[in-house]
């Protein structure tokens, strides 16, 4: 019998999932919370590369990738491996999959998550599985909350636990900056020491902003509701949101998900330079400039 011949590998960017906004307006009986949230998706992420055909397997690369789990149990690109295998009923493999984590673990921009969902892609595009996107996200769900949105890693309005996507609004263009400390914060751990469950959701948003500055106006009139109980656990990232907010070219700051990382809106260019003074000064942290498309 003749070895499967191997594909030529495929990678997909698997990219930070920023909450510019989170409310927390409930929670279920099962104890997952229900958010409204506009979340975006900038050019900052993860590598994963897969390559049909050869040796089964999980590399795990990167800045990050020490002290990831590779196993099946744990590891959320072997996970989505196997949701996709159950839910065709297909034997996929031989499968081998390189992930290069340049995104910090448990720092609230979904870096896991993504990676499973860029996992769905990319088996369901270089296999021709022919999954729909509803379908994919119905097998994302269980994998986590935030997995479903980062299937079309689009700028999305989403409600429920995460399953609920719309369209966001059209936003201008703007530099972004992603920061975090170096410090993981357990996501349960946040969500317990919110005290209050049922917040007001988002003001509705229109269908565009004119500018950055009328962008801004109306995220100040949002919140992340987790912000405040993240820094009672982490007060390090009051520090960081502090910093961020005096930078030159910075006009708007939070904190994302359940935190460390926080982000900065810029006005468009001036995203690298504040990112390099921010680097000069505080060498240890994590600083990523982008822009919001
Ligand atoms: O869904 P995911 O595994 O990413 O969530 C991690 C944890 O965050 C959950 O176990 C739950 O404690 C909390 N969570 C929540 N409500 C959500 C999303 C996450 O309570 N909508």
């Amino acid at each position: 019998m003749t070895a499967p011949e191997n594909k030529a590998p495929a990678t997909q960017l698997a990219r930070a999932k920023v909450n510019l906004s989170l409310h927390v307006t409930g929670q279920r009986g099962d104890g997952y919370h229900l958010l409204d949230s506009l979340v975006v998706f900038p050019k900052i992420g993860d590598r994963l590369t897969m390559t049909a055909g050869s040796a089964d397997g999980l590399e795990i690369k990167g800045p990050f990738g020490e002290g990831l789990a590779s196993d099946s149990d744990n590891n959320l690109v072997l996970k989505a491996r196997k949701a996709l295998e159950q839910r065709t009923g297909r034997e996929l493999g031989p499968l081998h999959f390189t992930l290069e984590k340049t995104l910090p673990i448990a720092s609230g921009i979904g870096g896991g998550s993504s990676d499973a969902a860029a996992a769905l892609r990319l088996m369901n595009e270089e296999l021709a599985l022919g999954l729909e996107e509803r379908e994919l996200e119905e097998i994302a769900l269980p994998l986590g909350a935030d997995v479903p949105v980062c299937l079309a890693s689009r700028p999305a309005l989403m409600r429920g636990i995460g399953e609920q996507l719309q369209a966001a609004p059209n936003m201008p263009d703007c530099g972004i900056l992603l920061v975090n400390p170096g410090l993981a914060v357990s996501t349960p751990a946040v969500f317990k020491a919110l005290t209050n469950k049922t917040n007001s959701p988002m003001p509705e948003a229109p269908q565009s902003f004119a500018d950055l500055e009328v962008f801004c106006a109306w995220l100040q009139q949002t919140r992340n509701d987790l912000q405040a109980p993240a820094i009672s656990i982490c007060p390090e990232i009051g520090v960081v949101l502090d910093t961020l907010e005096k930078l030159p070219g910075v006009v708007f700051a939070r904190m994302s998900g359940s935190g460390a990382t926080c982000l900065a809106l810029c006005v468009k260019g001036q995203e690298t330079a504040a990112g390099l003074k921010l680097k000069a000064a505080r060498p240890n942290w994590w600083i990523q400039a982008g822009t919001l498309a």
